[in-house]
């Protein structure tokens, strides 16, 4: 356990390390606490990321509500795999562009297999100015 959290913070500090495995470590320390160490969610607190975001992912507009989710966190009721969530999500603003470009690479791919370009910073930086409250980024999720 110890030599893995070495480990893991080597890798974090690593400027060598790919975006990916950048992504899964910066996963480990900011989200699975509440989705779970593979995206697999936790039952009345946080949904399950894995294989759910493949709508999301495939689309510009998708990825771009994406962005925001992790810039500014979301509130309010979603439904996924038919269980029903109301609970709050915290943005994730104070992670430099990069950091948050590796999460999302992390969960569109390794947790929902689209590996078919990583997200634009750009799309994360128009996602950071447009600055949305929780509520805001529940209702661009759409159903
Ligand atoms: C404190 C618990 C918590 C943490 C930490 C957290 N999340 Fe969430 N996440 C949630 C909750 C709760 C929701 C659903 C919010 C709602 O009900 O509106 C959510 C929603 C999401 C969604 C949208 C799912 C969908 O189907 O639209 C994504 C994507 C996501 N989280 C990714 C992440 C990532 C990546 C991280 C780490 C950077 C993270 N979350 C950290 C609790 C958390």
């Amino acid at each position: 356990m110890r030599h893995a959290a070495i480990f893991l913070a080597l890798l974090a500090l690593s400027p060598a390390v790919s975006a990916e495995a950048r992504g899964a470590v910066l996963f480990q320390q900011h989200c699975a606490a509440c989705h779970q160490a593979k995206g697999e969610g936790t039952p009345g607190l946080a949904p399950r990321i894995a294989g759910t975001q493949g709508k999301h992912a495939g689309s510009e507009a998708g990825r771009a509500y994406l962005a925001q989710v992790l810039v500014d966190g979301m509130a309010g009721p979603i439904v996924v795999e038919g269980e029903r969530f109301n609970g709050a999500m915290p943005g994730f603003s104070a992670l430099g562009n990069e950091d948050i470009q590796a999460l999302l690479g992390y969960v569109i791919g390794a947790l929902n297999g689209d590996t078919s370009s990583p997200v634009d910073l750009a799309a994360i930086e128009t996602a950071r100015k447009r600055k949305l409250s929780p509520n805001e980024v529940r209702r661009l999720r759409g159903s």
